[in-house]
């Protein structure tokens, strides 16, 4: 280091510590007065000769008979840049896995945006249907007490419901006034085309759009389509699904209805429960502020997380691993 012999003896050791290092350095040394400590090591920083420091890695004894303290040292300089080099690396490592996984978050999210914007294209030129849609069935599902990423997949899976109508001409589609029994059964079949459009997805946000796509006109009762299931039979996703679907639909117009007023809306919507709605759902409904569900959506304006950015590990059945855990 430099020192002379003299220089050593005439001043404390802690005085050539670097101040940063001086508390920790008094703390190690005092642990050596204690009962069963008679030796320790520490790292510090310690001034050289000429102004710089170097980095020391000591070993001290203490020597009760002697009241002494004996101690070795070893220049770790840049052993321990090597080791800070190393720690930074693997931060800017972390930063740059960090901004590429939420670059990917965005893609994919964007993606499915405009997915769900191509199923409505035709029959809502405002292309909010399905927003609102993603919107309320998330809320419904927060307000059932669902975790954050049962929540958001809902946010992002919901508004793919009705991908199927992509398979549904435009004639029965967008016909004004009511459509005979067999135009409905086409109209149907919307749901059957969505399951195989969203099929196999490798992402737990795809599978519950397919589970979503396939049950959303199922009914509580057993009257709906296209399996007929009834009760829990029907996936808590479908269930909260078809709830917020049919609010927003008799809420706006339609070519074959006018808009319904907010409050008959909802009147109609309570008094499905039990029978056409899974009752559960509906009274999470009848909490939210539904004047609020008919305001536009702002880009995944529910202050929640993206959904995780998992591969879905089930194979035998359709649904989240969120969703499998919390709607049974
Ligand atoms: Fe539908």
């Amino acid at each position: 280091m430099g020192h002379t012999q003299a220089e050593l003896s005439s001043r404390p050791f802690v005085e050539f510590v670097h101040p940063e290092d001086r508390e920790r350095t008094r703390a190690e040394t005092a642990k050596l007065g204690e009962q069963g400590t008679d030796s320790v090591s520490f790292r510090n920083r310690y001034r050289t000769a000429d102004g710089d420091y170097r980095w020391l890695e000591w070993n001290a004894r203490a020597v009760a008979d002697e009241q002494r303290i004996y101690a070795t040292a070893r220049d770790i300089t840049i052993q321990q840049q090597a080791e800070q080099a190393l720690e930074d690396a693997a931060a800017v490592l972390e930063r740059t896995v960090r901004d590429r996984t939420e670059a990917l978050q965005e893609a994919r999210l964007e993606i499915l945006l405009r997915l769900a914007v191509v199923a409505e294209y035709r029959d809502d030129d405002t292309h909010q249907h399905t927003e609102r849609v993603g919107r309320t069935a998330a809320l419904i599902a927060r307000q059932l007490g669902l975790s954050d990423d049962a929540v958001a997949l809902m946010r992002h899976a919901a508004p793919l419901h009705d991908i199927g109508k992509l398979g549904i001409s435009d004639s029965i589609l967008l016909k004004p006034g009511k459509l005979t029994p067999a135009e409905f059964g086409l109209v149907q079949e919307h749901v059957n085309i969505g399951c195989k459009i969203l099929a196999e997805g490798k992402f737990e946000v795809l599978r519950l759009a397919q589970e979503i796509a396939l049950s959303h006109h199922e009914r509580w009762d057993g009257a709906g389509y296209p399996d007929g299931e009834c009760g829990e039979q029907i996936p808590l996703s479908g269930r909260i699904v078809a709830v917020a679907d049919v609010f927003d639909a008799l809420t706006h117009d339609r070519p074959y209805k006018a808009a319904w007023p907010l409050e008959d809306a909802v009147d109609e919507i309570k008094e499905l429960g039990g029978h056409h709605f899974d009752a559960r759902v509906v009274q999470a409904f009848a909490a939210l502020d539904h004047r609020s569900l008919l305001e536009p959506v702002e880009h995944y304006d529910l202050d929640l997380p993206a959904p995780p950015l998992t591969a879905s590990t089930q194979s035998d059945s359709i649904g989240a691993h969120a969703w499998a855990m919390s709607s049974s």
